[in-house]
This record gives C-alpha cells, sequence and structure tokens, in this order.
C-alpha cells in the first residue's frame, strides 16, 4: 500500500480570531478607509468607516485623504472608486462581487444601441462598466437621477441605461419621454407583489417602502421610493412604527440599528428561496475583508483611457445632484 504524503496545514496563514481588531490595526497601518454599502452584511457595515448609498459613497470616494480605498460593494462601485482616484491603492475583498445589472448592458451592443439612436444624450445609472460610464454624457444614481434628468433642456432626446425599471419611475416623475435600454436587476425583479400585498393585509400598520429598482407592480403599492439612504431616512422620520421594505435586506440592518422600538418586515421573493439577497454584495466577508487589507489584494485597476472618458459623466453628475 502506497502512502501518501500528509499535507503541510502549518504552511497555511491563520486568520485572527478578532477580526474586527485585526482589521481596526490594519486600517491604520494602510491609513485605509472602508467604504460599505447598505447591502454588505451586518459585521462588514459594523466595521465600516462610512456606509451609504452610491451616490454618498461616490462622494466620500471622491473627497477622502486615505491611501487605500477598501470598498465594501460590488465591482462598479469599487471601479467607480477608481475613476476618481487613480493614484490611490482600490482594493475589492472579492472581484467575483459582479452586478446583474451592469452585466446586462455589454459595451458592443450598447455602443450599436447609441448608433441607433443619434443625437440622444447618455444618462447611464451608476449601476454600470466603465465602459458604458466612458460611453455616457451624464452619470446618475437612484437618489439624484430624477433631479438630473429634471435639469435636461425639454427638447433634447435622452439614452437611459441600464436599468429599465429606474428609466420608466423617472419618466413617470418628471413627464420626459426617454428611450430605455431594457436591463434589470435580478433582486429587485423578484419581488412578489402577490405576497407584497398579503404582508400588507396581514401589518394593515405597516408602510410599504421600495427601491426604484423594483418593478412597477410592486412600486404601484409602495407609500415611499427611493434610494437605499433615502429609505433608511424615510422610516426615521415616518410615524409609522412598522415597513415592509422592498430592496435587499441588508438595509434592515441600519433601520433596525438606528431604530430598534420599530419594525422591518423584508418584502418576500417570488419564490422560496434567498434570492431577495444580492448574491454579488454577499461574496464579500469579514474575512475577505481582512485577507484583501492584509495582501493589499485583489486590486481594481483600469485603462487609463478608460478611466479619463469615465471620469467626465461621473464629475458631470457630482456637479448635477
Ligand atoms: P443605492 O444607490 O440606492 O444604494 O442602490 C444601489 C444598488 O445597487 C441597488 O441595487
Ligand atoms: Fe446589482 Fe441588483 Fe446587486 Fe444592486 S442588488 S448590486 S443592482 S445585482
Amino acid at each position: 500500500m502506497t502512502t501518501l504524503p500528509l499535507k503541510d496545514y502549518t504552511q497555511a496563514p491563520a486568520t485572527p480570531p478578532d477580526l474586527f481588531e485585526a482589521i481596526q490595526a490594519l486600517k491604520t497601518k494602510l491609513n485605509a478607509v472602508i467604504l460599505a454599502h447598505y447591502y454588505q452584511d451586518p459585521d462588514i457595515q459594523d466595521v465600516a468607516d462610512y456606509i451609504g448609498d452610491s451616490l454618498e459613497l461616490s462622494r466620500r470616494a471622491a473627497s477622502t485623504n486615505a491611501d487605500v480605498i477598501v470598498f465594501a460593494g460590488v465591482h462598479f462601485m469599487a471601479e467607480t472608486a477608481k475613476i476618481l482616484n487613480p493614484d490611490k491603492l482600490v482594493l475589492l475583498p472579492d472581484l467575483n462581487a459582479g452586478c446583474s445589472l451592469a452585466d446586462t448592458c455589454p459595451p458592443d451592443a450598447f455602443a450599436a444601441f447609441k448608433a441607433a439612436h443619434p443625437g440622444h444624450l447618455v444618462i447611464s445609472y451608476i449601476n454600470c462598466s466603465a465602459a458604458i460610464k466612458a460611453m455616457s454624457d451624464i452619470i446618475c444614481t437612484s437618489s439624484n437621477a430624477v433631479k438630473i434628468v429634471s435639469q435636461i433642456p425639454a427638447n433634447q432626446p435622452i439614452i437611459f441605461a441600464p436599468d429599465r425599471n429606474l428609466g420608466r419611475y423617472v419618466m413617470e416623475q418628471t413627464g420626459r419621454d426617454m428611450v430605455l435600454w431594457q436591463g434589470a436587476c435580478i433582486v429587485h425583479e423578484n419581488f412578489s407583489e402577490k405576497k407584497i400585498v398579503q404582508l400588507k393585509i396581514a401589518h394593515p400598520e405597516a408602510e410599504i417602502i421600495a427601491h426604484p429598482e423594483c418593478e412597477p407592480p410592486v412600486l404601484r403599492h409602495a407609500n415611499y421610493i427611493g434610494s437605499t439612504s433615502a429609505l433608511l431616512k424615510y422610516s426615521q422620520a415616518s410615524s409609522s412604527e412598522a415597513f415592509i421594505v422592498a430592496t435587499e435586506p441588508g438595509i434592515i440592518h441600519q433601520m433596525q440599528k438606528q431604530q430598534p422600538q420599530k419594525r422591518f418586515i423584508p418584502a418576500p421573493p417570488i419564490n422560496n428561496c434567498a434570492c431577495n439577497e444580492c448574491p454579488f454584495m454577499r461574496l464579500n466577508t469579514l474575512e475577505k475583508l481582512y485577507w484583501a487589507m492584509k495582501n493589499r489584494s485583489p486590486e481594481i485597476t483600469l485603462p487609463e483611457e478608460t478611466r479619463l472618458a469615465a471620469l467626465r459623466p461621473m464629475q458631470r453628475m457630482l456637479e448635477m445632484s
């Protein structure tokens, strides 16, 4: 009988027992800032320096004087931080943390779509790749899309990409007609209108609050529609004691933390799955965040030409919002 050689586990780097403490120490050592989106796991939110929606995180990324930006979010968010900070090291705990919505808009197909609509101004939702940003005139987020579209002269035709649900919502709010790229997010398209209505019947005291990436049948039932930060602020300002929350349930951690006396009920998905959780956001873990800081990798990099082309519409957004 042949004996297999024993694997030497003593060489594997050990994860520190107290990750919070180890991450704090690395933060000081690297002069790093940790930016986290509301859809991250609660322990990542708890270790972050700033938590916010896409606009707030972009503003933080634009104004930080840290040397290292650790982006606890998805790829397009970390890429946006790199567009704004070419000289800083931008880390993403898991490079596979993509975005189903951004993936609906491949650059070649979008270039052809743009060419088929000459004379149109291109407004792109920040949930897109740097290549799409580079083909856009203005970027927007869910918190400033209405404000930005309202500033465009009435006779200027507009392409809005990639989210058709946010696009439709902006059209309703502004009365503007826009050509929509037909993209959508797998998480927000998966909320069940029927189950939300059933929940509302069981909890008539609860207000329904929804992200504009949800489909029109869900948005129709909402008492309030807004970005993640706007939903959090609304839940604080409202006198209601219960809310049915139609967005990724990671936001409920902050809602509950800031208002322990209120009740937050996640809106249910169509199937009996955990698919109202964003599978991309949830790829990041506290452990991966620690190792990213320890190894200074995985790093976000961008060709300078793409970065400069993507920076222009980002700057227009920051000026207009
Ligand atoms: P917010 O800008 O509202 O945080 O949205 C980000 C996002 O990815 C929603 O799915
Ligand atoms: Fe993208 Fe949807 Fe995840 Fe937001 S929730 S990051 S839009 S896949």
